[in-house]
């Protein structure tokens, strides 16, 4: 499979399914508030690149489900994803901005997929097989099918490019060998077979307090993420805290793990190569390249802290645009699922 690690060139050709532009999509679980990892590795790429295709950007509320969600803070945690992807700078005029369990296709075809998927590849996948090991035999269904329902949120959009960060990579996987499979079984194009986009840097941020781990949303250690409502001086103090080695020489070092995470958002943030930041800090201290790390995180997502807070306190026009969009949504979703009924002989009830 060919992974994109470029932006792809903006695309005039038509898509032969809907005669219209070729077809982004991406989202984010609100099980928390996003982080910078969440940002860097894929809302910043969004945004970069979006004006050129027909986009799908949506908040997977049902995803969240797969761990016990306190019902108001799901709630809040699925407007305020949608918030930053606004206030990111996705136009809602040109994409579409929704809410997953608004399109109740997304369940629909997540069982279909289902009865076609296998346990064996739902058993290898790196997420699952974390989660088994630490939660043992009271893991969720969930956990274990929730690379399926990720297919079929991908697969109803006839989506040809899928923005992610490092660990969804392996889902997109999964999700072309069903379309691949369905495909051929009924042979006949159920699904476009999607790529996904990783970006060169900042696909795999770390957690300031452990680099060898991804920063995630879910870790219990608040100064191991950077989230998307922190306050300036609440990153300052974190980037302050942040583990590094004892070492003083600032290098792109795989054994130093710390500094290279610190240079990788610098990197992601500026488009400076790493290699050209490491010449600019010669002769300076972790101290520096902390603090300027943490300059430009504030620079950065300060203002979408902002506007998102402003966004989520004028609610009627942000609900606007989700009802719009999930009725667009909708109708896309159901071309898809109405081809997947009658190739798999289910009758369509006359809506
Ligand atoms: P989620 O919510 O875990 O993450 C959202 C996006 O952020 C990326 N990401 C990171 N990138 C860089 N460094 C990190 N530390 C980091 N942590 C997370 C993820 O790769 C992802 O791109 N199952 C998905 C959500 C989903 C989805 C989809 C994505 C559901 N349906 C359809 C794309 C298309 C998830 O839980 O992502």
């Amino acid at each position: 499979m060919s992974i994109s690690t470029t932006v792809p060139a903006p695309n005039s050709k038509m898509n032969s399914e809907s005669n219209t532009k070729k077809v982004m999509l991406s989202a984010v679980t609100p099980s928390n508030t996003l982080t910078l990892g969440n940002y860097l590795g894929a809302l910043k790429n969004w945004v970069g690149f979006y004006e050129n295709y027909d986009c799908y950007f949506f908040s997977v509320d049902l995803h969240a489900l797969t761990a016990r969600q306190d019902p108001k803070a799901l709630l809040d945690h699925t407007l305020r994803a949608l918030a930053n992807y606004l206030a990111a700078g996705i136009d809602p005029k040109k994409a579409k901005l929704f809410i997953q369990s608004h399109v109740r296709q997304h369940a629909e075809l997540s069982w279909i997929l289902t009865c076609h998927a296998y346990m064996g590849e739902l058993s290898r996948m790196t997420q699952f097989k974390d989660k088994s090991s630490k939660q043992g035999q009271n893991i969720g269904c969930g956990i274990f099918s929730y690379p399926i329902l990720m297919a079929a949120d991908i697969l109803l959009y006839q989506t040809d490019l899928v923005p992610v960060g490092e660990d969804q990579k392996q889902h997109v996987e999964l999700t072309r060998d069903l379309a691949l499979r369905m495909n051929h079984l009924y042979d006949t194009e159920l699904f476009k077979i999607p790529e996904p986009f990783i970006a060169p840097v900042g696909a795999r941020i770390m957690s300031l307090q452990n680099p060898l781990a991804k920063m995630s949303k879910s870790d219990t250690d608040p100064n191991a993420s950077i989230f998307l409502t922190d306050s300036n001086d609440q990153i300052v103090k974190k980037f302050k805290k942040a583990v590094t080695d004892s070492g003083t020489e600032i290098t792109d070092d795989p054994a130093k793990p710390g500094v290279k995470n610190l240079l990788t958002i610098q990197s992601a943030i500026t488009k400076k190569p790493i290699a050209e930041l490491v010449e600019g800090y010669r002769g300076k201290m972790y101290g520096h390249l902390k603090l300027e790390t943490a300059e430009m995180v504030v620079a950065e997502i300060g203002p979408i802290r902002d506007k998102s807070n402003q966004i989520l306190s004028e609610q009627t026009e942000l609900m606007k645009i989700l009802r719009e969009a999930a009725q667009a949504a909708s109708v896309q979703a159901e071309l898809t699922t109405t081809k997947v009924r009658e190739a798999l002989g289910l009758l369509s009830p006359a809506r």
